[in-house]
């Protein structure tokens, strides 16, 4: 595992050989498909990219018919001089592996390894993710190219990093799957009677006899949610196994980073082993109508936590995208806010896709920083300044890292066990995410936002909403982390679920009720807004309520107490909160409006000593910090259409007006400012 100092060391290296230039401390790049462009062309495009201060390039993702025309015999010398046409302008490549979309003579020679889509087709030539996830086939043609790939590039000074595959995701429901999966369950639940018993499946007669008698939950409508989880748990491990299987090849002839690319709230398989297996995680940014928001920055901190460390965008936006209902896009400015809060939040790299559109195929009409003319469109000037700024910024964010005293904890088997059995059309596992996150976004210059598993150790407070599945495992170590100091605040739903997705016998928070000294014993969907009161003031809550009960009075302290509602919840407890060791666990049994959240969220940050040197911010600013020892820089944001002046907390750089020492910041509508310390 490539920790941020071996990157470095690798890149120095790698610059020493003659490549590149020294590796930035940010990355600006483009995805490039020169395979789509004559060679004669090529200088001219990188001479533009060079302009825009773009030193990177991701190239090859989709050119297997171009690197492999013909079956085992390979194409890639004009990769390769695509690749040394970049180093001359100074510019990097990202290789990526080009299995989303097979050549048309291996699905044709191969159909086994098209996959079959949820409604039972089998996918067709002419799109890309056709391919068949659990394919041995597959898996053996992937490997085989990226393997052509790292031997012929492997130790290319100009090859600065890997992407496997693109935008994994898309899954197959065949016979062979099937089969799978069925191996799979035996290899976890060993006996089909203990799997029964795990699932409870008396319930409606789905006792099984065999394992290949479990169907595999591909629809949408109604599934047995242990079976839903398990089938998740199986999917995550084939794709682990799928992305082992290149990185496996790559590394034995490159030590250059690998990553694949993710997707933004994307949850067909659980990111976290996943990024296990990579060296970094990168993610694709796409944001498809203005105004960019202070709130949008979250999938950044999402990214961020897959492996605790620096992050990569690997694609984002030239302006407009055009996979969006109304493809709107970004107003003038909000390409460079966007860029600046994917920096702000820790990332290294932000990666414009794409740099030139194919003349024909699927996306035409997508944004791009040069017109099918080959010139600048309006918003490869914006890109330019970004380029720009970040060269200047350099300095100032070399070696810096996003370091938090709050986490936010985020699991997928919670959001999956929320989504399937959502009890309230509009109890949305990630808007609840993020009714805590966005006015913890208010409070503090940094989130991280961490699995079930992470060490807390680093944290004053952790925020777990609707942490709807807790094992006895996750429970142990929660528990211990607020004994030792920590606030762990659970929200509404929390500890309901155990590993099986079924339900744990101890009320809800489960296995840390003990702990809290309290309980749920009922829970309402709520029709309408319902009161709530008492430490925080007056609130209101919607979507959900639940009743709690003390178990402890002596050492519970009930917060908030519902108002009038539906008469069992009158006046019974909604939110408590408890010491506990050196700590304090806190239960919060509503979603609660914006206000009372900010007040609940205030209350614990304050009341476990949390820095927070700009009190609380209007929604349209955002203050991100990065660090290395001795230094702090932050990003600032105005989101907002009207100039504000923000009072600095001290005196600071003002790093891009080149203004050394000053105590106010003036920032225009849509303006950014990168503050050193
Ligand atoms: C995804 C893909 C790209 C491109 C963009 C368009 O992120 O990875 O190949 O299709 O979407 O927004």
């Amino acid at each position: 595992m490539l920790t941020l100092l071996t990157l470095r060391i690798f890149l120095m290296a790698v610059a020493a050989a003659g490549g590149p230039p020294p590796a930035p401390a940010v990355w600006i790049g483009t995805a490039w498909y020169p395979e789509q462009w004559p060679e004669a062309r090529w200088d001219q495009d990188l001479r533009l990219m060079k302009a825009a201060g773009i030193n990177v390039v991701r190239v090859g993702e989709f050119a297997w018919s171009r690197m492999e025309p013909r079956e085992g015999k390979l194409d890639l010398d004009w990769l390769d001089r695509a690749i040394a046409a970049a180093a001359r302008h100074g510019i990097a490549t990202i290789i990526g592996t080009p299995t989303a979309a097979p050549p048309v003579w291996l699905t044709s020679k191969y159909p086994d390894t098209l996959r079959t889509k949820e409604d039972l087709r089998r996918a067709e030539h002419g799109n890309r993710q056709q391919f068949r996830f659990t394919s041995a086939r597959y898996r053996q043609l992937a490997r085989r190219i990226a393997e052509g790939l790292a031997r012929r590039f492997g130790n290319h000074p100009n090859v600065v990093a890997w992407q496997i595959d693109n935008e994994i995701g898309a899954i197959s429901v065949d016979e062979d799957t099937h089969g799978q999966f069925a191996a799979w369950l035996a290899r976890r639940y060993r006996t089909v009677d203990a799997l029964n018993a795990a699932w409870s499946t008396t319930y409606w007669s789905q006792t099984y006899q065999t394992f290949r008698q479990v169907p595999i939950p591909e629809s949408p409508g109604e599934h047995h949610p242990s079976l839903k989880l398990a089938f998740k748990r199986f999917v995550t491990d084939v794709w682990v196994d799928y992305v082992a299987n290149q990185t496996g090849a790559i590394r034995k002839a490159s030590r250059a980073p690998i990553t694949t690319n993710f997707m933004g709230w994307y949850d067909a398989f659980d990111h976290y082993p996943v990024s296990a297996g990579i060296d970094v995680a990168s993610w694709d940014s796409y944001w498809p109508q203005a105004p960019m928001t202070a709130a949008a920055g979250l999938y950044h901190d999402v990214v961020r936590g897959f492996k605790r460390a620096p992050f990569w965008v690997m694609e984002t936006q030239p302006g407009t995208v055009n996979g969006a209902p109304i493809n709107s896009g970004l107003r003038k400015g909000e390409v460079r806010t966007m860029a600046w809060q994917a920096i702000g939040h820790g990332a290294n790299m932000v990666n414009y896709w794409q740099w030139r559109g194919a003349p024909a195929g699927q996306e035409q009409y997508h944004g791009t920083l040069v017109g099918p003319d080959g010139n600048p469109r309006p918003v490869y000037e914006e890109i330019a300044q970004i380029g720009r700024e970040v060269a200047l910024a350099d300095e100032a964010l070399r070696d810096t890292v996003v370091s938090a005293d709050v986490a936010l904890v985020h699991s997928f088997e919670s959001r999956w066990a929320v989504r399937w059995q959502k009890h309230h059309r509009d109890f949305d596992p990630v808007a609840h995410l993020r009714s805590y996150a966005d006015e913890l976004r208010r409070l503090v210059v940094a989130l991280d936002v961490v699995p079930t598993d992470a060490p807390f150790d680093g944290y004053r407070v952790a925020v777990a909403p609707a942490l709807n599945v807790i094992d006895d495992r996750t429970a142990q170590q929660l528990r211990a982390w607020v004994e030792a100091g920590g606030h762990l605040v659970l929200g509404a739903r929390s500890g309901m679920k155990d590993a099986e997705n079924a339900l744990h016998a101890p009320l809800p928070p489960g296995p840390l009720a003990e702990a809290l000294g309290a309980h749920v014993d009922e829970y309402y969907a709520l029709a309408q807004p319902t009161p709530v009161a008492g430490k925080f003031g007056a609130g209101t809550a919607n979507v959900w309520a639940e009743r709690l009960v003390v178990d402890d009075p002596s050492t519970v302290e009930v917060l908030m107490r519902w108002g009038a509602a539906n008469g069992w919840l009158d006046g019974k407890p909604a939110v408590v909160t408890r010491p506990l060791g050196r700590g304090r666990i806190t239960y919060v049994g509503a979603w609660l409006d914006a206000q009372t959240t900010a007040s609940v969220l205030r209350w614990a940050l304050d009341g476990a000593k949390v820095a927070r040197p700009f009190g609380t911010l209007p929604a349209s600013l955002e203050v991100n910090r990065r660090i290395r020892p001795g230094a702090i820089t932050y990003v600032l944001i105005n989101h907002g259409d009207a100039a504000v002046t923000l009072k600095l907390p001290q005196r600071m750089n003002d790093v891009l007006r080149g203004r050394p020492g000053v105590s106010t910041v003036d920032l225009g509508a849509r303006d950014v400012a990168v503050m050193s310390q």
